[in-house]
């Protein structure tokens, strides 16, 4: 490490806040950028984690028409998903801001300015699809027609889902517009470009000849858009959802997203930091690192680079060290085939188990290649290597010392040759760790950590304390005072990988604080140091949490094959008694009042009259339907359930719903208008 840096600015792709995030995001981005600024925090260095969504797009504009709600009101639910996932998966920002924030469109705007009055854009005119019945012109996205390659009738203007070909909107046979339907017409219109073409030059010379260090994956793709030829990059866009181009004659133009997403990084530094955010972006002895994935590559290391230059007085980034992808059970995540592991699901799925998956994220991590990650394969590390290494070798180490010494940390006495060996490849890990986690080799040091426990595991069992308990108590005392070392040890390698777990080893270890420096010294935990009581690291994951996973993965592929219009849904239930049946007491109802419950996203509290009296039910269905959509309808709900409190409101019944295995849900009505009160049977 260029220990000349003074501090470090570290920041993670600022994910769309147009769906939850997946493991694929996590493996690629969040868990080695938190790796490392947890590490850079353990040596005692200065260290900003930047972080938050990015609120703009087209993507979000579509998903919002699709769902009937605002693009603010999208954003505004997945931003809180995510920040709050993040939060309990230990991803640690110092901020997590959004870049529909106030301060975000300031910047941005500003930014835009400065290059506009600098004269650093040229400004040229084109035609573009115009929908005249929605008097707008069409985002590409927002063109379907007819694939000229595979024939797929609805095949977008940037791209054919079906045979995956990258398409412009004018390859497209029959375009139409996704709008209104109508045949769109071209229209002039005119917007500013950034000449990345201009900045070749520099950019060549930084990069190519004084970046070699970059990952050979992230080199290697900047020198081929750099041998390709750059072209000028149009920054603005015909859209009503974005940040509005500061300049005369811009109505109805916004910044493009990938011109305002990267600037979310200095926004989201000058909210955290008012009054010193300049030395984190101005001062040379600031190293900002970007994290991301590889289809962020040619933002991060081309245009935000030649945006920074161009504005002038900005460091440029030390390093992007982007990852490749995540594959999930031998297919590609999407996350419109809902095929992903989603990290709210697996947070409430899974809890107390935040780290199981940091670390076979990590151990997995897409590094160099593409990767995969399978279930089995999670269930394996987490049995054979955090069970059976990590957590035997702490148990085993801290039990017994409860067992024969009274839960104190024991002298060491005279050591063995064995155990000098044992502690002379502590100082070697050491070095191996600071030297993968200081080049971005997370699955490497990882690797290392666990080389550790590994260590530790190895001198527990041949030294075989419990069986010298009654002969030789002072080499018991010595063997268990290496082991709690190692333990020690432990708690710190691992801090970066696995906080949660670190954090519980160095409560059991009576450990206040970890630091870096420790790490590998054999004195930490002093003779007499009183232990607290041994508690597993680690739980075995039985097979059947895993089926229920897979099955929840092939119900995804079930799904999507009924959508196509192919086979059946759900397996039928085992089969229940007439009499059961009659115990539930189904009946009309019509829905009087709803609203939101307070800080929940699920939520909706309906009032409701159900013939016999007036009544509180709270539903799940606020992703669904929203209070206005459901005041005067008719429903069906299940009377007699017994009541429950849910969020400190009690709930009398339940409304029944149709749901496909894909999600879709809708209201069971009756045919038409009945009095309420009337029996379902
Ligand atoms: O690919 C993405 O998910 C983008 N939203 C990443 C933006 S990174 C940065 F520029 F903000
Ligand atoms: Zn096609």
């Amino acid at each position: 490490m260029n220990n000349d840096y003074k501090r470090y600015l570290v920041t993670s792709a600022l994910p769309y806040a147009n769906g939850p995030v997946h493991i694929g995001h996590l493996a690629g981005v969040y868990v080695p950028a938190d790796i490392y600024v947890r590490y850079l925090r353990l040596r005692g260095r200065d260290v900003l984690f930047i972080g938050g969504s990015d609120e703009h797009g087209v993507p979000i504009t579509i998903k919002a028409r699709k769902e009937g709600v605002t693009p603010q009101d999208i954003v505004d639910k997945y931003h809180l998903i995510i920040k709050d996932s993040f939060e309990r998966f230990g991803i640690s920002f110092d901020i997590y801001s959004r870049t529909t924030s106030e301060i975000h469109h300031k910047t941005a705007a500003d930014f835009f300015r400065k290059l506009y009055d600098d004269g650093k854009f040229i400004e040229k005119t084109s035609a573009q699809y115009y929908d005249e019945e929605a008097g707008q012109f069409l985002a590409d996205r927002y063109i379907i027609g007819q694939c000229p390659k595979c024939g797929n009738d609805s095949a977008y203007g940037d791209q054919c889902e079906k045979c995956g070909s990258t398409l412009s909107p004018n390859e497209l046979i029959n375009p139409h517009s996704a709008i209104s339907g109508s045949k769109p017409v071209l229209r002039e219109t005119s917007h500013w470009y950034l000449p990345l073409d201009r900045y070749e030059t520099w950019l060549r010379q930084w990069i190519l000849e004084e970046h070699k260090e970059w990952k050979t994956n992230v080199y290697g793709q900047c020198k081929s858009w750099l041998d390709a030829g750059l072209q000028p990059r149009a920054v603005s866009r015909d859209l009503d959802w974005g940040i509005p181009i500061p300049a005369d004659g811009a109505g109805g133009k916004v910044l493009y997203v990938w011109f305002d997403a990267p600037i979310g990084y200095l926004s989201n530094t000058i909210e955290l930091r008012p009054n010193d955010w300049e030395k984190w972006w101005k001062d040379s002895d600031t190293k900002m690192v970007h994290f991301i994935g590889k289809d962020n590559i040619v933002f991060h290391c081309i245009m935000f680079p030649v945006m920074l230059k161009a504005h002038g007085g900005f460091i440029l980034p030390d390093n992007v060290p982007a990852n490749e992808f995540l594959n999930l059970q031998s297919d590609k995540i999407s996350t419109t085939k809902n095929w992903a592991v989603w990290l709210h699901e697996y947070l409430d799925e899974f809890p107390g188990k935040e780290d199981v998956l940091r670390y076979v994220l990590c151990a997995n991590a897409p590094e160099t290649k593409d990767s995969e990650f399978t279930w089995k394969d999670f269930q394996t590390r987490n049995n054979s290597e955090l069970v059976a290494i990590f957590g035997n070798f702490v148990n085993r180490a801290v039990v017994l010392t409860h067992k024969y010494f009274d839960g104190k940390t024991p002298q060491a006495g005279t050591l063995t040759a064995y155990d000098e060996a044992t502690l002379k490849e502590l100082p070697a890990i050491r070095q191996a760790m600071e030297a993968h986690l200081e080049t971005y080799h997370f699955r490497e040091a990882l690797k290392e950590a666990m080389n550790l426990a590994r260590l530790g595991n190895k001198y527990l069992t041949e030294t075989e304390p419990w069986k010298l308990e009654k002969t030789d108590r002072e080499r018991v005392a010595t063997v268990l005072n290496i082991s709690l070392q190692i333990c020690a040890s432990c708690a710190i390698a691992f801090e970066p990988f696995l906080p949660f777990t670190a954090g519980k080893l160095r409560y059991i270890l009576a450990q206040n604080k970890a630091d870096w420096e420790q790490l590998a010294r054999t004195d930490i935990l002093m003779a007499g140091h009183k232990l607290n009581e041994p508690q597993l690291l680690f739980n075995k994951i039985e097979d059947a949490d895993i089926q229920k996973q897979i099955d929840k993965l092939n119900a995804t592929r079930t799904a999507a094959t009924d959508e196509k219009g192919k086979g059946v849904v759900e397996p039928q239930k085992t089969a229940c008694r007439y009499e059961d049946f009659l115990k539930m007491d189904i009946r009309t109802a019509t829905v009087l009042e709803a609203e939101r419950v307070p800080e929940t996203d699920k939520l909706l509290k309906l009032k409701i009259a159900t013939g016999m009296d007036t009544r509180t039910i709270v539903s799940g269905i606020a992703g669904r339907y929203t209070p206005g959509e459901l005041i005067g309808k008719q429903i069906c709900i299940l009377a007699n359930l017994e009541p429950r409190v849910i969020k400190g409101i009690a709930s009398q019944g339940m409304i029944l719903m149709a749901q496909q295995p894909d999600g879709k849900m809708k209201i069971i009505h009756p045919e038409e208008r009945m009095d309420n009160g009337a029996v379902v049977n």
